[in-house]
């Protein structure tokens, strides 16, 4: 299974494993993959704390550091000598509130103010540009950005490095571009993945961006959770895989335990694509915090980015302490970012133990075609 993006990074499976939790992607790269850590809520201190953590486990093997970097967001909300909340309009703030109340979510936890205007601002090329300052002082084997072309600044600064950088994209369009701006490598992102997501399905968006931007080398992402769906990718051209969804349930991962039982028994069709969390398009599991938002009739409808981030982690900060509570209200609203494989997660395992399933099923997926074909 060694593609040229093994050689090129060093490791035994292109197998790539976003997560937030950096023990998940400790074992997955120790595991013979490659764990990139998404670095979005730490602030520059905290990630080369958490750097430095991974530093001291990996024996030198590679891993990676992704930051978001919106193409577009709400510049009015950028007024540096505001405070961000300030922006959120009454209306909004009022309906947060209502929903805590028609909930009955008690205990007040941390309020919404708590909530740092740092991490909205961290979701700017210059708010970013923090992290991958101390991304690149570790010795990290990749550095990838999504919602937009990586900045030009993390461009220079990366290859000054010597680090490949990455980008996620959504359409051939975007693929283009993040080429255009630097990229070493695509991640071509389908819509059935977790978190940020656009409209086409990875079946139909992979093989298309790999005609696109050949010869850059192409992961597939969205969708991918057993090694039959691997071996799918990279029949489409993909050069190895990305996967977000399948760590969320495994024993490493940090997700909160009344999340990780709603993940456990949901369905595949228990996802949506919702503004309600961050204000972009992010596929996560149906509650009735999606549902209120999107469809309720009381609804101001979700604000932009970064204020409907602020305003939604907030809300889900106190929501999620009240569901591990045990709170039925909290645990009809709290809900995370996932993918449609969640129909498949009904297992906890170890990362390390997700890595083999793959591989193996992988082979036996490969073998079967090979005995088609012969
Ligand atoms: C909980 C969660 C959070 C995510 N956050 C980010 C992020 O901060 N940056 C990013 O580039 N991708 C993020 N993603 C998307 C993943 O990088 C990956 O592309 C996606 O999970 C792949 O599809 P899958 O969920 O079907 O495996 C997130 C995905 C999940 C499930």
């Amino acid at each position: 299974m060694r593609t040229a993006i093994c050689e090129r990074l060093g490791i035994e499976f292109p197998l790539f494993a976003f997560s937030h939790c950096r023990d998940v992607v400790a074992a997955v790269t120790n595991a013979g993959g490659f764990g990139v850590l998404g670095a979005v809520a730490y602030s520059p201190e905290r990630l080369d704390t958490e750097l430095s953590w991974l530093d001291e486990r990996v024996n030198g093997r590679p891993y990676g550091v992704d930051v978001l970097v919106p193409g577009r967001i709400d510049a009015s909300a950028l007024d540096r000598h505001a405070h961000l909340l300030d922006h959120v309009p009454d209306r909004h703030r009022d309906f947060v509130t209502h929903l805590l109340s028609k909930y009955g979510v008690s205990a007040p936890g941390r309020p919404l103010t708590a909530v740092a205007d740092e991490f909205g601002r961290r979701v700017t090329a210059a708010g970013a540009s923090g992290l991958i300052e101390v991304a690149l002082k570790h010795p990290i084997g990749l550095i990838a950005s999504a919602l937009g072309p990586p900045p030009p600044e993390m461009v220079t600064a990366a290859r000054q490095a010597g680090v490949p950088v990455a980008a996620l994209v959504g359409t051939v369009e975007h693929a283009y571009r993040q080429v255009a701006a630097g990229a070493d490598l695509i991640v071509a992102q389908g819509t059935e993945a977790g978190g940020h997501t656009g409209e086409i399905a990875t079946m139909v968006l992979v093989p298309q961006v790999v005609d696109a931007v050949a010869p850059t080398p192409v992961l597939a992402a969205g969708g991918i959770a057993s090694g039959r769906q691997m071996a799918a990718a990279m029949a489409l051209g993909a050069e190895g895989v990305w996967c977000g969804s399948v760590w969320l349930t495994t024993e490493e991962a940090e997700t909160a335990p009344a999340v990780k039982r709603k993940l456990l028994a949901a369905s595949s069709l228990d996802t949506v694509r919702s503004r309600s969390r961050t204000g972009k398009p992010a596929r996560q599991l149906r509650s009735a915090w999606t549902e209120e938002w999107d469809s309720g009739q009381e609804s101001p409808g979700p604000l932009g980015m970064p204020l409907q981030l602020l305003l939604a982690e907030g809300a889900m900060n106190r929501i999620s302490a009240a569901a591990e509570r045990g709170e039925p209200g909290a645990l009809e609203l709290v809900n995370y970012y996932v993918g449609q494989v969640v129909g498949q997660l009904d297992q906890i395992r170890p990362a390390r133990q997700v890595v083999y399933d793959l591989v193996s099923e992988f082979g036996e997926a490969v073998e079967r075609l090979e005995r088609l074909s012969g």
